[in-house]
């Protein structure tokens, strides 16, 4: 295994991937108020394997859908937001792969979260209109794993395995490995590829949630530890023992609600588990 200042020398030149074309287009989209369904289908068209993807998830149980036949009539099923946050998912799993971890285990974990975070965001009292890039944070929250998978080779690989066996949090096992983390990493890859300012800073600072001043990195820090404790983790199994009650009282959530939010999040990894087999 190369030695940490070999680490950090690469990641000093780290090649980071170009976005999509069609996120970088939803990402504009976010920041609009009202978006059409005519719109959306405009981006679909820059993927040809997306439309025929979104028509089959509206029409599977999990979208409430059946006799879908256009985005315009997925658009009226799951609404704008519904078909906006599936084309983003589609994009995103078609396009990263990762070559030393699990691709299904790693984005089962991710969409998992971004799941959680919607349910978590609909119950938060101190969150009174919806954060559009909600959905996106919980989905790119881990997009830094990528990054570093794809800079440090096997040894990122290494490192995941240590992370398992001592059975501690990657980012830890990262930050002493060569002093930054996937949080860090996937911040500045959002900052590169200039995605909204909010949905940097989810990512960037979901495992210092409490440094970050940033509601978004509040949801999806939870929501990470909700997931990673109810085992859909993104391949290291580290389930942490508690979750922070301060984090709990920034958004007005009550831990009492635990139970109902974990029988919410199970529901919404069905939706997950749809997503996963109509990317493939
Ligand atoms: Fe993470
Ligand atoms: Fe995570």
């Amino acid at each position: 295994m190369p030695s940490g200042s070999d680490f950090v020398k690469r990641l000093d030149s780290v090649d980071f991937p170009a976005a999509p074309e069609v996120i970088v287009r939803l990402s504009r989209l976010l920041s609009e108020e009202w978006v059409t369904g005519e719109q959306l289908s405009e981006v679909m068209a820059l993927d040809a394997g997306i439309s025929a993807r979104v028509l089959r998830l509206a029409n599977s149980v999990y979208f409430r859908g059946q006799g879908v036949r256009s985005v315009e009539e997925a658009v009226l099923r799951v609404g704008v937001d519904g078909v906006r946050d599936v084309v983003f998912a589609l994009s995103l799993l078609r396009a990263f792969k990762p070559l030393h971890f699990n691709y299904h285990t790693f984005w089962r974990h991710s969409l998992g979260v971004a799941q959680t975070v919607l349910v978590l965001q609909q119950r938060a009292l101190n969150i009174s209109t919806p954060i559009p890039e909600a959905y996106a944070a919980g989905l790119l929250h881990d997009i830094g794993m990528l990054v570093l998978d794809r800079t440090l080779g096997a040894g990122y690989g290494t490192i995941l395995a240590n992370a398992r066996e001592q059975g501690r949090p990657l980012f830890e096992i990262e930050r002493e490995t060569f002093g930054t983390d996937h949080a860090d990493v996937g911040g500045r890859l959002l900052e590169v590829w200039r995605m909204p300012t909010a949905l940097t800073q989810a990512v960037a600072g979901h495992h210092a949630p409490l440094v970050a001043d940033s509601p978004a990195a509040h949801l999806v820090h939870l929501a990470d530890a909700i997931c990673n404790q109810h085992a859909v983790h993104h391949g290291t199994a580290y389930k942490p023992a508690t979750t922070l009650p301060e984090v709990w009282d920034e958004l007005g959530l009550h831990e009492a609600d635990l139970p109902g939010i974990v029988t919410e999040m199970y529901a919404g990894l069905a939706k997950a588990d749809a997503l996963l087999a109509a990317a493939s």
